[in-house]
């Protein structure tokens, strides 16, 4: 219930004004975002590679309702990649990129052009892309324009979300050579009819499509922060034969920073996920709803006020 509600309001402008301009906000953000900055993005990338993480970068935004603002991403990230490559932070650093920041919900084949322009840069910065998945009204055109998008740049990777009924049947279509998918519960409200509501189900889901992930031929990326679930992914690696470095696990910035230090330190490749830039209401709330003891920090900041 809490979290429909605090999914619902992370849609509302109405109340991103609220929460944007409250004297609190600022210590929130500061725990789950790296800051506004391409140089605040470097310099998280250096800390987490100095204590042996990989990571992808998220120049945070979403829904762009303009062509400007599409191309004003694409130009973020172009400048992003060549920064990591010059600071010689590539193949560690790579980026993950949300197609409907890049104009994805008004023209396709913008978003397309726009991707397929961050790949070449990426391509030459020595680094990969990771499309993330959005809500499931926009699964399939992600997946169509991963699918062209692989043809010149075939390490370019993507996010299926377990919570959707249909994803272990995609992660058998991705289990193949040389693709890279990155499994996550997935964040968005979704109705009934395409995901499972229960987090039994969820995880069930998860397991099933991770058995079909690591069983197969491509390169698994675990996304998730849920004790059991790693433990799982641990046993699956020995169960598959997949050595450190043939999987990943992968977390978000400013989760559980002592279980990702506890699996680099077994040998795991670790990536985390490090979002940056000013828009980050949408993923803040997204954040909140996932854990609503994170309200409890969130009140904690107000009473510090
Ligand atoms: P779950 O939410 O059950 O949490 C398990 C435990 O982890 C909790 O008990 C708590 O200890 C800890 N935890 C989890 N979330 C926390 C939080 N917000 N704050 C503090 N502790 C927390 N989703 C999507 O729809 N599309 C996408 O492209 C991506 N991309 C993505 C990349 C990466 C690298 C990760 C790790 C996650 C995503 N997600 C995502 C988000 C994902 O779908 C999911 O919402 C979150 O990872 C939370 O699910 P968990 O698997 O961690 O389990």
């Amino acid at each position: 219930m809490l979290r429909s509600v605090i999914l619902a309001a992370s849609r509302s402008s109405q109340v991103e004004r609220l929460v944007a301009t409250a004297p609190f906000t600022r210590d929130v953000v500061r725990r789950f975002v790296a800051g506004a900055a391409t140089d605040d993005a470097l310099r998280a990338t250096r800390e987490l590679v100095a204590d042996g993480q990989a990571v992808t970068l998220d120049y945070l935004g979403e829904d762009t309702t303009t062509p400007e603002q599409a191309n004003a991403t694409r130009d973020e990230y172009l400048r992003l990649l060549s920064r990591l490559g010059a600071a010689g932070l590539t193949p560690g650093a790579e980026v993950s990129v949300k197609l409907s920041a890049l104009g994805q919900m008004f023209d396709e084949q913008l978003a397309y052009d726009n991707a397929r322009a961050i790949c070449a840069a990426a391509d030459a910065a020595g680094t990969t892309v990771t499309l993330d998945m959005e809500d499931h009204t926009t699964t399939d055109s992600t997946l169509d324009i991963l699918a062209k998008l692989r043809k010149d740049h075939p390490s370019t990777g993507a996010v299926l979300q377990a919570y959707l009924r249909r994803t272990e049947s995609d992660c058998r279509e991705l289990a193949s050579a040389g693709s890279r998918v990155r499994l996550c519960k997935g964040a968005y409200k979704e109705p009934e009819s395409v995901a499972y509501q229960s987090a039994r189900e969820v995880d069930k889901s998860y397991v099933r499509c991770m058995n079909v992930l690591m069983s197969g031929d491509g390169y698994p990326m675990l996304a998730t922060h849920d004790p059991r679930l790693i433990a799982i992914g641990e046993d699956r690696a020995r169960w598959f034969d997949r050595e450190p470095g043939r999987f990943e696990f992968q977390m978000l910035y400013g989760i559980r920073p002592d279980e990702q230090k506890r699996l680099v330190d077994e040998g795991y490749t670790v990536r985390t996920y490090v979002p940056y830039g000013d828009q980050w209401y949408g993923y803040l709330m997204r954040r909140l709803a996932e854990r609503p003891a994170n309200l409890a920090f969130f009140g904690r900041a107000v009473l510090s006020k």
